[in-house]
């Protein structure tokens, strides 16, 4: 039995040959844990923050790291007191911490649930941190009432893709920015203005609105306070440093994702069933991992990209 896997790591902070295929040890399930084989991982916009230590307050995380963090595979193993799955059933799910882009990790059982049968591991993979955390940060503020204006930020993107189809399944009227080529991608999920942001202002197009999703971060969060409803909110998934940004009178809230099995799994069987609609924009190989999470920072694209480790 081999020893050693194959693993994307960061031994040090920094761009984009941080990140490197490197053999590490194979782990073994630790208490209330299942080993994954795994069969894809998804690639996530948040990655190459966690390369470039930038996400370090928000997510602290010690080197050298196995970057990635949400997979889709087989359970090889299960560790002492793990209950709910057993060898050979197919799980998904999100690592609430990193190490997923590696052959065999040791995952809590709680985070994950099965794989419905009509997915296979590459559909399964980008699935868990996007819809969760679109859908999770869509009712952060509140109550979504129908009828209310939502502004989402990066609307093209994994989390913004979801967002979009929630929202308007909540009955929100939806706002949506993204770049020219995806102004087609973002209306064909429901958002009923789409606004070029490079061509356009939002603000000439979006006022009184009630919640500004924000997953871009940057000037566009900036402005955006000036264009909500008096009650209105912004919550960001992409500014850890929104409260210290948030003009007085005005509510902001920083988004973190937290694992929800039970959400996952009522969110899964709504694509399993075709309700809801997963973007894939690319599936690349596993040596290719390092230049998908630099082509995530560089962009531009639609969706998610998933690296499939059969490649
Ligand atoms: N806090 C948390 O718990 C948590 C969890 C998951 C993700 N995140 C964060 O959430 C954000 C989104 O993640 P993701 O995985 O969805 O990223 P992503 O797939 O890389 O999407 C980002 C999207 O932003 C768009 N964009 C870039 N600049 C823009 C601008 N100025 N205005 C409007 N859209 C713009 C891009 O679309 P175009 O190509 O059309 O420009 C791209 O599709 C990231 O910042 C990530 O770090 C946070």
């Amino acid at each position: 039995m081999t020893t050693t896997q194959r693993a994307v790591l960061v031994r040090a902070y920094g761009g984009a040959s941080a990140a490197e295929v490197a053999e590490i040890a194979k782990p073994a399930a630790g208490d209330g844990q299942v080993l994954v084989r795994v069969g894809a991982a998804g690639v996530n916009g948040i990655d190459w923050k966690f390369r470039e230590g930038l996400v370090q307050k928000a997510f602290p995380m010690q080197l050298p790291a196995v970057l990635g963090i949400e997979l889709a595979g087989t359970v090889e193993a299960v560790g002492p007191g793990a209950s709910r799955f057993k060898i050979g059933d197919r799980v998904m799910g999100p690592l609430g911490r990193l190490g997923a882009y590696a052959e065999f990790v040791p995952v809590a059982e709680g985070n994950l649930v099965h794989t419905p049968e009509d997915l296979d591991d590459v559909q399964a993979a980008g699935i868990p941190v996007a819809a969760v955390a679109a859908w999770q940060s869509l009712h952060q503020a509140g109550p979504i009432a129908a009828g209310q204006r939502i502004l989402i930020h990066g609307a093209a993107g994994g989390l913004g893709g979801y967002a979009v189809q929630y929202a308007k399944q909540a009955g929100a009227e939806v706002f949506a920015t993204a770049s020219a080529a995806h102004l087609d991608y973002v209306r064909s999920l429901g958002a009923d203005h789409v606004i070029d942001y490079r061509r356009e202002h939002f603000e000439s197009v979006a006022q009184d609105i009630d919640l500004v999703l924000d997953y871009v971060g940057g000037e566009g969060l900036d402005r955006s306070w000036g264009v909500l409803a008096p009650d209105g909110a912004i919550v960001s998934a992409a500014a850890p440093d929104i409260l210290a940004r948030t003009p007085v009178g005005h509510r902001g809230l920083w988004f973190v994702n937290k694992a929800d099995a039970v959400l996952l799994a009522r969110l899964v069987a709504e694509i399993a069933e075709g309700s809801l609609v997963p973007k894939f924009s690319e599936i690349v190989g596993f040596n290719d991992i390092p230049a998908a999470i630099e082509g995530n920072r560089i962009g531009p694209r639609i969706g998610k990209v998933v690296a499939d480790f059969s490649r």
